[in-house]
C-alpha cells in the first residue's frame, strides 16, 4: 500500500562558525497510513531534528540542505506533495490540518498568555470554516477525550494552571482538534510518570483507531516502541539504518546496531546471554562522521574490509530494509 508520508534522503545541517554539524544526513523512512511508526535511537542521533524538518520547523543555524518529504493524497495515483518544496502558504495549510506535532516540552508550544480553549479554537478556525461556538465545543470535547477532568471548566484554564501530565494531554487535544492524518509525537511521555505515560500511550492508540490517523512516535524507549508500534525505524548518527515491522525489528533485528540496542534492554533481548551490555563504545563527536558505514567503529560484526570505505545502501532482507554490507552491497 502507498505510504502516507515518505522521507527521502533528508539532510538538515547546523552551519556553525567552526564547522558543519550534519545532524540529519540522509534520513529515509516511510510512515504507513493509519499505523504507528516508532523512531528510535540514542540521544543526539537526530530524531527531533528529523521531526521538525518534516514540517520545516527548523531555525538557523539549522538548514534543510537536501531531500524530499512526500505527503501522499488519499486518492491513489495523485502526485504527492513535497513539503520541502511547497510554498509557505501551502505548508501552513498542511500543518495542523494534515500533520500535527506534539513536542516533548508542551510549554514550548503552548502560549502562556492564552487559555487552552482559545488556543484550540484558534487552531481549528484557522483550518476549518467553523464558528467560534462550534470550535469551542470541539475543544471541550477533545479535552474530555484526552482524559482531562471537568473539560467545561478547564477549557478556560491557562497552561500554567495545569500539571505536567494535564498540559501534555491539552497539547495532544490541540494537535488532534483538527483531525490530522498524521500526528508526530516527539517523546510525548518522557517527562511524565510511568502511570501517566501508560495512560497517554493508551489514549493515542484509542484515538488512532477512532480517527484512523497515522502516528510517528519518537522515543528512546524500546519498551514503548514494542508496546505501541506497527513499524520501527532505527536511527544512528543522522540516518535510518533499519526499518521494518516492529515485531521483526525488535525480535530479529538485522543491523548490528539494532542488535546491540535490543540486547541492552533486558526485557526485549531475553534470550541473550550478555543481557546488560550497552552498545560498545561511544557516539563519535558530531563534527566527525566515520567514513563508510557510520557504525563501523562500534560494530561487533565488523568483518568486511569494506565497512570503513563503502556507504551501505538500503537493501531488503526478509521484511526489513537495512543499510549494512552484511545483507548486500551497493554503494549510496
Ligand atoms: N542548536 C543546535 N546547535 C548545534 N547542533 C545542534 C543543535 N541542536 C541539535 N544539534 C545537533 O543535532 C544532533 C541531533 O539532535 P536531535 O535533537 O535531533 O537529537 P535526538 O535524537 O532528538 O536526541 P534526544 O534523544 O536527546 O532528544 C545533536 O547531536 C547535535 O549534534
Ligand atoms: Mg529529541
Amino acid at each position: 500500500m502507498q505510504p502516507l508520508l515518505e522521507v527521502r534522503e533528508l539532510r538538515t545541517h547546523f552551519e556553525l562558525g567552526d564547522g558543519v554539524v550534519k545532524a540529519v544526513d540522509g534520513v529515509s523512512l516511510t510512515v504507513p497510513r493509519g499505523r504507528t511508526l516508532a523512531v528510535v535511537g540514542e540521544s543526539g542521533c537526530g530524531k527531533s531534528v528529523t521531526a521538525r524538518s518534516i514540517l520545516r520547523l527548523v531555525e538557523r543555524p539549522a538548514r534543510i540542505v537536501g531531500g524530499q518529504v512526500l505527503l501522499y493524497d488519499d486518492e491513489s495515483g495523485k502526485e504527492p506533495l513535497d513539503l520541502l518544496a511547497a510554498k509557505d502558504k501551502r505548508l501552513r495549510e498542511v500543518r495542523w490540518a494534515d500533520i500535527a506535532m506534539v513536542f516533548q516540552e508542551p510549554m514550548a508550544s503552548l502560549s502562556l498568555v492564552h487559555t487552552i480553549g482559545d488556543q484550540i479554537v484558534e487552531a481549528v478556525r484557522l483550518h476549518e470554516n467553523v464558528g467560534k461556538q462550534a470550535a469551542r465545543e470541539r475543544a471541550i470535547e477533545m479535552l474530555g477525550r484526552v482524559g482531562i477532568p471537568d473539560p467545561q471548566r478547564r477549557v478556560d484554564a491557562y497552561p500554567f494552571e495545569l500539571s505536567g501530565g494535564m498540559r501534555q494531554r491539552a497539547m495532544i487535544a490541540m494537535a488532534l482538534s483538527c483531525r490530522p492524518r498524521l500526528l508526530i509525537a516527539d517523546e510525548p511521555t518522557t517527562a511524565l510518570d510511568v502511570t501517566t505515560q501508560a495512560q497517554i500511550l493508551d489514549l493515542l492508540q484509542d484515538l488512532q483507531q477512532e480517527f484512523g490517523m497515522a502516528i510517528m512516535l519518537i522515543t528512546h524507549d524500546l519498551g514503548v516502541a514494542a508496546q505501541v508500534a506497527d513499524e520501527v525505524a532505527v536511527m544512528y548518527l543522522g540516518e535510518v539504518v533499519e526499518q521494518g515491522p516492529a515485531s521483526a525489528v525488535l525480535s530479529k533485528p538485522k543491523h548490528p546496531y539494532t542488535q546491540a540496542l535490543v540486547r541492552s534492554v533486558p526485557r526485549l533481548g531475553a534470550s541473550s546471554q550478555d543481557r546488560l551490555v550497552a552498545v560498545r563504545g561511544t557516539v563519535p563527536p558530531p563534527y566527525e562522521r566515520p567514513s563508510g558505514c557510520r557504525f563501523h567503529p562500534r560494530c561487533d560484526a565488523f568483518m568486511t574490509d569494506k565497512c570503513d570505505r563503502i556507504v551501505p545502501a538500503r537493501v531488503r532482507s526478509d521484511e526489513i530494509d537495512v543499510a549494512c554490507l552484511l545483507y548486500g552491497e551497493g554503494e549510496r
